[in-house]
């Protein structure tokens, strides 16, 4: 069965994104991103690098001449969804636009370079995450010799440091900034490592002059990104600087910057990023903890490097030195060999650790990984989605829970703008990271309001606005 819930699921991460700024160039460029934060930040990245070069922003595909899907490799479905829409689009330029250029760029393009461009025949370009700059030069030779350019050619430097981003959310509120590319840590399910290289970090300096910039331009929020943020190690000049440090000195640029991350893995949540949690009233008291699962057999299969004891353990420690600290996390249902008990401890450790929110899969294999070279995918697919409905009907009635028992308590929230259902009202994320919705008042865009919670859904709180904070 679907899951119907009103928390973020598969389909929510996998909606395709838009630009939503525009501008006229020698060619135009519709550029649609899949999956996660990091690939909508690879887009600003790809947007700047083309503006650099002469070429327009669209947001009417049918103006284009140039469509460029930036896609995400993480499930299955969501491949699958690209693939469809490259077929779609490979259809329409060849019934009515011949000219039209199509190119792949990211998680998809190093795996299936072969099959886009010679067996299916789908696309004049396909670029992988570490190439962007070399982007002008693809389309160049694509539009000159009509052959296929491509360029997957994965990067040990390359973190697009000295790139100013064109932003994509123009609320003015809040921005991505990417610190870190790839990832090395091999977990037996994850494709990432394979599509999107090394890990390495970003220079400190850039990215704080980036985070000053943003702050110099109003900007009251910065999330910053990366595969797995907390590795963050920047060993230039001598010193090194840890995430923690980082984060630290991030958050002495402007008291009325906020400051989030995503997204981290537990085995380098150290004591010294708990403190700096603690200790700056700037950085957001909310952590995204993936846990994946809660059995520490499943948990080694999936070479995850912590027991459930230990990661137990490290929530309890964040609970002691941040108190109130909001945790989500990403659950997967279903992985190789997984017994009924089994997936009973991951619903048992939900139930202990009650997360304030939950990403929710169902396992999907993926090529290269170490799971579908050593492991079978052998969790019939009926099981898998009736543990994943589980997982996710225990995920809704706790963050029902949570957010009911914070009826009558005061939170201060940012706002970023008029809420979904209703221009009357506006709409703004607490500190722990929890959707608000109020009344307007006189409040605008960009305010930090105190609010009163007056009601709830499993997803939003619901509140009357106090004053401006
Ligand atoms: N199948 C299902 N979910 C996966 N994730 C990563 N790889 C897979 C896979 N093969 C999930 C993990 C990760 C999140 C970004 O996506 O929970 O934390
Ligand atoms: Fe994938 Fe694990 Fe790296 Fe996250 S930490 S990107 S799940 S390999």
């Amino acid at each position: 069965m679907q899951p119907t819930l009103d928390i973020p699921i598969l389909d929510d991460l996998d909606a395709p994104k838009q630009v939503s700024v525009t501008h006229q160039g020698k060619r135009q460029v519709y550029l649609e991103t899949y999956g996660c934060q990091m690939n909508v930040s690879d887009s600003e990245i790809v947007a700047s690098v083309l503006r650099e070069n002469g070429y327009g922003l669209t947001q009417d595909e049918h103006e284009a001449d140039i469509v460029l899907i930036n896609t995400c490799a993480i499930r299955e479905n969501a491949e699958q969804k690209v693939r469809r829409r490259l077929g779609e689009l490979r259809a329409r330029k060849m019934k009515d636009n011949p000219d039209l250029k199509l190119g792949v760029l990211g998680c998809m393009a190093e795996r299936l370079r072969e099959k886009l461009l010679d067996q299916e025949k789908l696309v004049d370009l396909v670029v992988g995450p570490d190439a962007y700059r070399d982007l002008p030069n693809l389309l160049g030779a694509a539009e000159d010799t009509g052959q296929a350019a491509v360029n997957v050619q994965l990067s040990r430097e390359e973190t697009y440091a000295d790139i100013a981003p064109v932003r994509y959310d123009t609320n003015g509120v809040s921005a991505f900034v990417s610190i870190m590319r790839g990832c090395d840590n091999m977990c037996s399910f994850c494709v990432v490592p394979f599509t999107r290289g090394r890990e390495r970090s970003r220079p400190v300096a850039s990215i704080l002059d980036e985070c000053k910039s943003l702050v110099d331009n109003g900007y009251k929020e910065v999330t910053v990104l990366g595969q797995n943020v907390n590795s963050y190690r920047d060993g230039q000049n001598g010193s090194t600087v840890d995430f923690a440090e980082l984060l630290y000195r991030i958050s002495l640029l402007s008291p009325d910057l906020r400051i989030r991350y995503s997204t981290s893995h537990p085995k380098d949540c150290s004591d010294a990023l708990l403190h700096v949690h603690a200790e700056r009233a700037n950085v957001c008291n909310y952590i995204h903890l993936p846990v994946q699962h809660g059995n520490t057999d499943m948990l080694q299969r999936m070479k995850r490097t912590y027991s459930r004891e230990q990661y137990l353990d490290l929530v309890e420690r964040a609970r002691k030195i941040v108190p109130g600290i909001s945790l989500s996390t990403d659950i997967i249902a279903g992985f190789c060999d997984e017994t009924e008990e089994e997936h009973r401890d991951t619903l048992s450790l939900m139930e202990l650790v009650r997360y304030d929110h939950a990403y929710m899969f169902m396992y999907s294999e993926r090529p290269d990984t170490y799971a579908a070279r050593k492991y079978t995918d052998n969790v019939p697919e009926d099981v898998k989605k009736r543990r994943l409905q589980e997982i996710i009907e225990l995920q809704t009635r706790v963050s029902l829970e949570g957010n009911r028992a914070e009826i009558g308590a005061e939170h201060v929230v940012l706002v970023e703008g008029p809420s979904r259902r209703s221009d009357a009202q506006l709409s703004g994320r607490t500190d722990t990271n929890k959707m608000a919705v109020f009344d307007r008042m006189d409040f605008v865009k960009g305010e930090y309001v105190r609010i009163k919670v007056t009601d709830c859904t499993s997803a939003t709180l619901i509140a009357e606005p106090i004053g401006r904070a």
